[in-house]
């Protein structure tokens, strides 16, 4: 069209549109903006140049550069993986705890990867910080059951207690009362004795009556002290750390009816680096011995 029209006001060419009236000049685009246009065109095509791009129907274009996340993605991995063997084969090799502890790196790789093992495997039972339920060791202090050696926390892991597995630890205790080894008397009694034994309340005379009968069928366990034998995994009695409970009623439970509380094996289900790492963040965990 020839007949072009001049905006009255502005002395400036329009395009021919009016809306209401108002009608649109046809400046020319900004500078900058067109510079910044073509920069991005140039930039496009270099980038389909070098770069893969166009998707194809089996497969797309690949680019000069020959590019591939995939690939970095898989370099990474083994790049890791390899350190990992060789984090892994330091710790398998290591001879004791303290060659793990004087190595930060090596004790930093066993803690990080016991860590997040506990998390997924023992928190369910020992909770989350390992500190423990009823029944359920708490594995922050410095009580053991079993031993708080770095190789008795290890032994303990792989083989499990009462778990089935021959190598694990199996030794319990009976049900005195409902297994009609003790008459219900004496059970009494022996409530008031080992309630003694750490200094809590109990009938003097009633302790003092059952005393034979720890001696008899107590002791081979607990020790005459009543300070507990880790090779049998019997608890001690002396101190404020219960396993079940310390309050009458608990004690007397557990001489009537026995306990066996069962430790599952994870032999086969860890690996071996993988129940040395547990062991060694088990360690650190506040009580390790
Ligand atoms: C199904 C529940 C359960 C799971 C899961 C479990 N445990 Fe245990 N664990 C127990 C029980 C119960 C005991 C105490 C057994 C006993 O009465 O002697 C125990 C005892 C222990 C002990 C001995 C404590 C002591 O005082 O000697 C250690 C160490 C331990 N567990 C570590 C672990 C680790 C590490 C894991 C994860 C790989 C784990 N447990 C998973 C139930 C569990
Ligand atoms: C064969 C060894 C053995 C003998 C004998 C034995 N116990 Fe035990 N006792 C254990 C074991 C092992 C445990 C821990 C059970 C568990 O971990 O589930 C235990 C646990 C206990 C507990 C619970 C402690 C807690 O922390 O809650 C008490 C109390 C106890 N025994 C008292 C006695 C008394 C009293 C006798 C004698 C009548 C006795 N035991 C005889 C092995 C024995």
């Amino acid at each position: 069209m020839s007949d072009k029209e001049v905006d009255e006001h502005s002395g400036i060419e329009t395009t021919g549109h009016s809306w209401d009236g108002i009608k649109e000049l046809n400046n020319p685009l900004p500078r900058w903006w067109l510079i910044v246009f073509w920069v991005c065109v140039a930039w496009s095509i270099g980038y389909w140049v070098l770069m893969p791009s166009w998707p194809g129907i089996s497969g797309y274009l690949k680019g000069t550069r020959n590019h591939s996340e995939r690939a970095n993605v898989e370099m990474a991995v083994a790049d890791l993986d390899a350190q990992r063997a060789d984090a892994t084969r330091r710790l398998l090799t290591a001879p004791n705890m303290e060659a793990i502890e004087n190595d930060p790196d090596l004790q930093a790789f066993a803690l990080a990867a016991g860590e997040s093992l506990f998390g997924d495997n023992c928190a369910t039972c020992h909770g989350a910080g390992g500190q423990g339920f009823k029944g359920y060791p708490n594995l922050n202090d410095d009580d053991w059951l079993w031993g708080g050696k770095l190789e008795d926390i290890r032994q303990t892991i792989r083989y499990g207690i009462r778990s089935g597995h021959e190598d694990a630890h199996i030794s319990l205790m009976q049900a005195y009362g409902s297994g009609g080894l003790l008459p219900r008397d004496t059970v009494d009694d022996l409530v008031h004795y080992v309630r003694s034994l750490s200094g809590q309340e109990h009938d003097a005379e009633a302790a003092a009556r059952a005393a034979p009968a720890f001696e008899v069928q107590c002791v081979q366990c607990h020790g005459a002290d009543g300070k507990g034998d880790q090779s049998q995994g019997a608890p001690n009695l002396t101190d404020p750390i219960w396993l079940y409970g310390g309050d009458a009623a608990t004690i007397r439970e557990t001489l009537w009816n026995g306990r066996g509380g069962v430790m599952p094996t994870w032999e086969g289900r860890l690996s071996e680096e993988e129940i040395l790492a547990l062991a060694v963040y088990v360690h650190s965990l506040g009580g390790g011995e």
